[in-house]
């Protein structure tokens, strides 16, 4: 028997088992829903989900609202809390949640562009009984969309432990790898290769914890070191809302592309969080190595997971 969940704050949180009880959670509903969309309606009826985004979303906020729609919750928020939200009249984040929680809300789902704001959302929740899920918090983390791709990767290869996991683009600036690293370091004979310009690797902290937890990891800017070595190659996009004015210049060189597939191994994987811009080409879809749409799919059921785990039968 699994705890019940308060928050989704950061990867950290998920130890081994944890992760094992929820990729089984989510598998069990997948197989539901399939059978039939209706079936998980009476899971949670009353209870209630606030997407609140101050960034924008496609992936995650949708799948979230459908994720609690299919288990029965009601749904309520912003998909631009920037715009919409009294956050324009200055209001602070503390006092938002604040009034939220007095109605009814059972869990947030919060985006937002500072490092931290879901941290500081749960500790106002804390009072009141509500939980908080982050849904990226600027640079920090993106703790659903980890647990997703590392979902994937074990639909796909059947294991983690061991696997070559070569992580490249904006490293420095996109939460989805710093995420999914934490996650890695849980498992055994792991190595990642994080693949990028000096000045967009990724940060000293996730170094440091990878040293502490024994991961062997490799920093390289030549994605043709990598590609040839990976299980899984895991791609992301020049996160260009986040460059300073003085980086507008910064482009990642690595273009992933026909000729990429054929210096990768036969059985690797490709993932991409999604949205691509230019660092993923359209001629890798067709190409059976590419799981990026499947593992958007994933979502779904991973957030509905998720939101078991919250909200208490964790069977
Ligand atoms: C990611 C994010 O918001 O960090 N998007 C997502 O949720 N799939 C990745 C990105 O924007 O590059």
């Amino acid at each position: 028997m699994h705890k019940i969940m308060k928050h989704v704050l950061q990867s950290q949180q998920f130890d081994r088992p944890r992760l094992e009880h929820l990729f089984e959670q989510a598998t069990v509903l997948r197989q539901a829903w399939q059978k039939d969309k209706k079936a998980l309606r009476n899971l949670f009826p009353g209870e209630v989900l606030c997407n609140l985004f101050y960034e924008v979303s496609t992936r995650t906020r949708i799948s979230f609202e459908l994720a609690a729609k299919y288990l029965g919750m009601d749904v309520v928020g912003t998909e631009d809390a920037r715009t919409f939200s009294s956050a324009v009249k200055g209001e602070t984040l503390e006092d938002t949640i604040r009034v939220l929680c007095g109605y009814g809300i059972r869990v947030i789902v919060i985006r937002h562009s500072g490092e931290g704001s879901a941290s500081r959302a749960s500790s106002v929740c804390d009072q009141f009984g509500v939980s908080v899920i982050n849904a990226g918090d600027g640079c920090g983390q993106h703790p659903t969309q980890s647990l997703l791709d590392l979902y994937t990767i074990q639909n796909e290869k059947q294991r983690i432990d061991g696997l070559t996991v070569a992580i490249g683009g904006d490293l420095s600036h996109g939460r989805t790898a710093r995420s999914l690293a934490y996650l890695l370091s849980r498992f055994s004979g792991v190595k990642i290769m994080f693949v990028a310009p000096q000045d967009l690797q990724i940060g000293e902290d996730i170094l440091t914890h990878l040293t502490e937890h024994g991961v062997p990891f490799v920093l390289t800017d030549k994605m043709d070191e990598a590609l040839p070595v990976a299980d899984v190659v895991y791609w992301t996009r020049l996160q260009k809302e986040r460059l300073q004015a003085s980086e507008g210049g910064v482009k990642t060189p690595y273009l992933l592309d026909r000729g990429s597939l054929t210096l990768m191994k036969s059985d690797a994987i490709i993932l991409h969080p999604l949205p691509r811009t230019d660092e993923l080409s359209n001629e890798v879809d067709d190409d059976p190595r590419a799981v990026y749409f499947r593992q958007a799919e994933n979502g779904l059921f991973i957030r509905m997971g998720l939101l078991q785990s919250i909200l208490g039968t964790t069977s």
